[in-house]
């Protein structure tokens, strides 16, 4: 119940990564024969990811994670902004993952930028609007999540994508849960730069992708060689990177009937939570939802100790409450989409994956309303 958190490395995906530790070893930057065949393998990676975005194949940098990709998204489009003499501002969102927010934070704290942080409504939905209306002239990057890992909300990212292409202000969009999951088509959702992850779809750890339209100006985060056109330097990760293809193509061929499948599972599961705990609802968007995701706030109910009562009886789950030595903290998600602390407290998101089956489904569903009720018993400071 937690493969948004990270899944299991597919059979296939192993195999395909297997010869570049071994046979195909060599520095993709070297000249050489060893070399050549690493950066052929490579070349052809970045092809297959560039075809499930719809782009040019030179459009795409391979980073170290999602984190990674989202911090060089942010600091090199605003760092090479302000550079230009373009702008001091950034528009995101109030649910954006840390990798976004703690980046836009110390851009703003430590190094003199602005930002405007857009409200989100009960469901968690921005308002395509309300970003237009904290657009100024000074504005360097709109970034907005595309889908939120705590409570599955889609945002309406080809809207927000529009307004920033006539404003001609560079659109960042943190995917990192939509992959495998969601429409990747750059040229459909308009955006200039999109976040992906690996892990998050069947694939290895320690490998990402930013898509970075042509044109769009960006300061490497980090110095050094010029590996991936000079975006991102460092001795480039050929078989997680082979493996990340493997797994994007894997799970976008898989996509329709997957996330048909999933959402089966994921509405049997909201009714089946609803109907058997009383003071529970729903978090996130009824409609406008990741297939895989459902999430849910209990009154009165602290999670990580939820969590730990779910361990116990075999569920694995993740909370957006985080708790601090008898201080809890409510999730912050939760709080900007105006659920009281109370509420906010006791947040659980289960999301589901390519193994999850009815028989799993129908076990929490066995198990949760005794959690609940035992760990509301605990109280909450
Ligand atoms: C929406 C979102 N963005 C970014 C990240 C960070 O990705 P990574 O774990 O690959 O650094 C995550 C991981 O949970 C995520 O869910």
């Amino acid at each position: 119940m937690d493969y948004a958190a990270t899944t299991p490395v597919d059979p296939r995906v192993v195999e395909a990564m297997q010869p570049y530790w071994t046979e195909y070893f060599g520095n993709s930057a070297s000249i050489h024969g060893y070399g050549r065949d690493a950066a052929k393998g490579l070349e052809a990676a970045r092809g297959e990811v560039a075809e499930v975005l719809d782009c040019h194949p030179s459009e795409i940098v391979f980073t170290a994670n999602g984190t990674e990709g989202n911090n060089l998204a942010i600091r090199g489009v605003a760092q090479a902004a302000r550079a230009a003499g373009l702008g001091n501002h950034i528009v995101t969102s109030p649910i954006e993952h840390h990798a976004v927010s703690h980046t836009v934070e110390q851009l703003c704290e430590s190094y003199g930028f602005e930002m405007t942080v857009v409200g989100v409504d009960e469901t968690g939905l921005v308002d395509p609007d309300d970003v237009a209306r904290a657009l100024r002239d000074d504005t360097a990057l709109i970034s907005v999540i595309y889908a939120s890992n705590e409570v599955g909300t889609v945002q309406p990212v080809a809207q927000i994508a529009e307004l920033a292409r006539s404003r001609d202000i560079p659109f960042h969009t943190d995917g990192v849960q939509a992959g495998g999951k969601l429409d990747l088509d750059v040229k459909r959702l308009g955006v200039d730069l999109l976040t992906l992850s690996a892990h998050k779809f069947y694939g290895p750890k320690g490998a990402g992708a930013l898509y970075l339209r042509r044109g769009t100006v960006l300061l490497p985060a980090l110095t050094g060689g010029g590996h991936e056109r000079g975006h991102r330097p460092g001795t480039v990760n050929v078989a997680g990177n082979v493996g990340l293809a493997k797994a994007l193509q894997l799970a976008e061929a898989d996509r329709p009937s997957e996330t048909a499948r999933l959402a089966v599972l994921r509405d049997r599961l909201i009714s089946g939570v609803l109907s058997a705990i009383p003071d529970s609802r729903l978090t996130g968007h009824e409609t406008q939802r990741l297939a895989d995701n459902a999430s849910f706030a209990f009154k009165g109910c602290e999670g990580e100790a939820l969590l730990m009562a779910l361990d116990l009886v075999g569920v694995a789950a993740s909370t957006g409450s985080a708790c601090s030595i008898g201080d809890p903290e409510p999730s912050y998600v939760l709080t900007a989409m105006g659920l009281s602390r109370e509420w906010a407290l006791g947040s659980l998101r289960l999301s589901l994956g390519r193994w999850s089956t009815k028989e799993d489904v129908d076990h929490v569903l066995a198990v949760l309303p005794d959690a609940v009720e035992r760990t509301r018993g605990l109280g909450i400071p």
